[in-house]
């Protein structure tokens, strides 16, 4: 079998975040969403994987992830020239694809569960397709299956409905063979001018195809805006567990599920209160409260502040009396100055400077 990773797009209601690198390399819990995907890939026993880059900074995908020997796979790329959908990248992949069955996960997705169960269950089967249903409050939002009365049967598989009587997301990852490839040289772009791959999906089924479903158990996350990176962030954060490469003093208070990369130091009347990450080469102090659900990246001075619920990148450098929260700060982001203590709301694409 073999895996796809999207990783186009222009990921518009992420800006500015995106217009210095492609979505799917934003950090959740200090590493970059798509490698979720692939790390899912790789245990379901996916080591062939293709990655669709598209014009937002594709080389920092292809700089990050190499030919994925550092990640245990083998990496092609193929790229798509514009965002024309999901549909419209797939059938990119036909050479790529061969005659195998295959897995497409779209890189700004974040599963909680690993892939294994549901790759086995699709491998030993006859079915054309399999798709994974969760139960989600804004169907509006996405791709949305109705469920047929006949048990284990779908009915219909609709893009972003209005108006439904289901809630059952069709979550962006996806189980195919082939026969996909033909159905997709019959779509039209929709409305925003895509070829969706609930489409296919529907005609897939209309011809006369099987297409079976599981439902997710544990969480999943679409990160289509800040909020929901903000919230994924606090769900992987979750289940960090606890991890120091360096030794703490005794009287430095830290709480719960913390893991701070090596070289990192931590002053002694600072707080950190899990669940939190911390990248290597950190300077955390004097001063500083920080948790829950925070994650820092490398090489970052964090001083005299508060922060709670964010994510703060690589190389940034924090010096002010401010409390932040659920906020997002770029790589080498300054925030300095502030002389009286306040609240703070922040999205900051790279290389922000506030002086408060
Ligand atoms: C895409 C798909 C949609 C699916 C969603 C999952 O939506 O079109 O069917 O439910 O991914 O993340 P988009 O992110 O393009 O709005």
């Amino acid at each position: 079998m073999k895996g796809i990773i999207l990783h186009g797009g222009h990921g518009t209601r992420l800006r500015p975040l995106t217009h210095t690198g492609p979505k799917q390399l934003l950090p959740i819990a200090n590493k970059p969403m798509s490698q979720y995907a692939l790390e899912d890939l790789k245990k379901a026993g996916v080591t062939d994987i293709g990655i669709i880059i598209g014009d937002v900074y594709p080389d920092k995908v292809k700089e990050y992830y190499g030919d994925g020997e550092k990640f245990g796979v083998n990496i092609s790329y193929i790229y798509q020239e514009a965002p024309k959908g999901i549909s419209h990248a797939i059938r990119l992949c036909k050479e790529f694809i061969g005659d195998e069955r295959f897995i497409v996960y779209l890189g700004d997705n974040v599963l909680r569960k690993d892939l294994s169960d549901y790759t086995k269950k699709f491998q030993s089967s006859e079915t054309d397709a399999m798709i994974l249903l969760c139960e989600v409050d804004d169907p509006q939002r996405f791709g949305i299956a109705e469920l047929d009365s006949e048990p284990g049967k779908i009915k219909k598989i609709m893009e972003k409905p209005k108006n439904s009587q289901s809630n059952l997301a069709v979550i962006g990852i996806y189980f195919l063979t082939p026969k996909i490839f033909d159905i997709i040289d019959k779509l039209k772009p929709s409305w925003r001018g895509e070829l969706e791959i609930t489409e296919a999906l529907q005609l897939l089924m209309d011809n006369g195809n099987k297409i079976t479903y599981d439902a997710v158990t544990g969480w999943w996350k679409d990160t289509g805006t800040p909020e929901d990176i903000i919230h994924a962030n606090k769900l992987v954060l979750d289940s960090i567990g606890t991890e120091n490469q360096f030794l703490i003093d005794d009287d430095t208070q830290i709480k719960e599920q913390v893991v701070i990369g090596k070289d990192s130091t931590i002053s002694r009347d600072s707080f950190v209160s899990g669940p939190v990450i911390i990248g290597k080469n950190c300077t955390i102090g004097p001063a500083v409260r920080i948790g829950p659900y925070v994650s820092i990246g490398d090489n970052c001075i964090i001083k005299n502040c508060e922060i709670e619920n964010s994510i703060i990148m690589n190389e940034s450098n924090i010096n002010s009396k401010i409390s932040i929260h659920d906020s997002i700060i770029a790589h080498g982001s300054t925030i300095k100055d502030s002389i009286v203590p306040k609240k703070h709301k922040f999205l900051l694409g790279e290389r922000s400077q506030i002086n408060l």
